[in-house]
């Protein structure tokens, strides 16, 4: 059935006006002024934002890391996302040495079908590169259209892959249109920061953020461009927390090379003084990057205003506090790493962002929404409004206020980091390919709904000479 929303204040990366969005067969059919559709349906809009769905390019659903299992599967992840206006997710595929790429994407592929109940796309972690990845990449980024590579420059003996590996990811990426990400710390230095601290005595999750300084973060950020610019390559650096890092991706773009950014919630709006709360609560706020000195937000807020950092991602990847963050009561290394943030994305962005004048509606679209289409080959099916793309809508009323709490959330961990916090603005209704999935803010849609999302190639902007000066 055609569906005609009305009167609302449509708002793009580039336009904002008061209009009608007609769609049909789960598309943008037309938009203008006073539309006429006598056999579709009405959603009226007046006084409310129609903005494109969001799309978080950083989750972790139903993976296992640190000992467990993330408590929110594709299923509960996805309708939180959805109720919280996120319409897309793209979440990290993880892989093993000596086993086939395909092993690890069928597995992921399992996860999500018949659960998710947005739409999804997955990112590839490379953890080796050698003879059978290399054959097997072409065909995975072809076919499966996963055109992202993810290397992990920390959690050492776990994750983390060495430098020679990220710079054949990054030639790899180059040859066949990919974008390489980088979880950048320096994990070798961290490691011994680590053991320094647990010989101490110095259990506590504080000791988190002080044995992973924001230097470590510098200076793999600074590392990763170096080995990009060498590789004539692209590089997108997740979950960047600090003005160490975030500086040494807008020298890189002054260089004029292809590295973009992505901060989170989190880093824009709490500190480290959260991992010294008492009885063990700081836990709660354990993840990787840690949580930095509170002066760094300005940094975060200014580069994400001036274009330095173009995305910001959840980085959802959650624990309950019962039984999961417990599981390093005694040592803090043993705390599983990760925080459940994929519903209050758009919302913290919102409030503190637009709500607070810290940038422009048209920057929170293209933050929340249109960057991350666009760097992750989704523009224009996702992340606008427009003629012919999917009527991922999300219905917003600015003037609603509500108070974050784990008691009204929707994603099945036993905490929320942001407890307490009141947000203006709420997403009242959201359309995936011109379906309700929350409906004056009840959940109305299904597991299963949502599509696998094949990318397009990463196509590298010609920025011009390397400016020396
Ligand atoms: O602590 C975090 N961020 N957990 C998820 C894995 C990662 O490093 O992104
Ligand atoms: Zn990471
Ligand atoms: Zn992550």
């Amino acid at each position: 059935m055609k569906k005609l929303i009305r009167n609302g204040q449509i708002v793009t990366a580039a336009d904002t006006y008061v209009g009608d969005v007609l769609i049909e067969n789960g598309v943008i059919a037309m938009i203008g002024a006073s539309l006429q559709a006598e056999d579709a349906e009405i959603i009226d809009a007046t006084g409310c934002y129609v903005f494109p769905g969001g799309v978080d390019p950083h989750t972790h659903l139903d993976m296992p890391f640190g000992g467990t299992v993330t408590r929110d599967d594709f299923e509960s992840g996805t309708i939180a996302a959805a109720y919280g206006g996120t319409t897309t997710i793209i979440d990290f595929c993880l892989t093993a040495k000596g086993r086939p790429l395909s092993e690890s994407v069928q597995t992921w592929h399992a996860k999500a079908a018949g659960k998710s109940a947005i739409d999804y796309g997955f990112h590839l972690m490379v953890s080796e590169i050698n003879d059978d990845v290399l054959s097997e990449l072409p065909q995975i980024i072809e076919q499966e259209g996963i055109t992202s590579l993810k290397v992990f420059m920390a959690y050492k003996n776990v994750l983390q892959a060495d430098d020679a590996t990220l710079f054949k990811t990054l030639l790899a990426a180059k040859t066949h249109g990919a974008l390489v990400m980088v979880h950048a710390e320096n994990g070798d230095v961290i490691e011994h920061l680590t053991e320094v601290a647990l010989a101490g005595g110095h259990t506590e999750p504080i000791y988190h953020a002080l044995t992973r300084p924001a230097a470590a973060e510098g200076e793999a950020t600074g590392r990763a461009a170096y080995l990009t610019e060498l590789a004539d390559s692209q590089l997108y650096v997740v979950h960047v927390t600090c003005a160490e890092a975030a500086w040494r991706i807008a020298e890189a773009r002054k260089k004029g090379l292809n590295v973009f950014g992505e901060t989170c919630p989190q880093y824009l709006v709490l500190d480290q003084s959260y991992l010294e709360k008492p009885d063990f609560e700081g836990a709660k706020y354990v993840w990787s990057p840690p949580l930095r000195e509170k002066w760094n937000q300005d940094v975060l807020w200014d580069l994400l205003r001036n274009g330095q950092l173009q995305t910001i991602g959840s980085d959802q990847c959650s624990f309950d506090f019962k039984g999961q963050k417990e599981l390093g009561l005694s040592d803090f290394t043993k705390i599983p790493n990760g925080g459940p943030m994929i519903e209050d994305r758009f919302a913290i962005l919102y409030s503190e962002g637009v709500g607070k004048g810290r940038i422009s509606i048209h920057q929170f679209v293209d933050i929340i929404s249109t960057a991350s289409a666009k760097l992750f080959g989704l523009f224009p099916k996702k992340g606008t409004i427009a003629i012919g793309s999917d009527a991922d809508i999300v219905i917003f009323d600015p003037k609603s206020e509500r108070v974050i709490s784990a008691e009204t959330h929707h994603m099945k961990v036993d905490y929320n980091a942001f407890e307490g916090m009141t947000v203006t603005g709420e997403p009242i209704s959201v359309m995936i390919r011109g379906e309700f999935v929350i409906r004056d803010k009840q959940f109305v849609g299904k597991p299963g709904y949502g599509q696998y999302l094949r990318r397009a190639r990463f196509e590298p902007l010609k920025r011009g000479a390397v400016n020396k000066s």
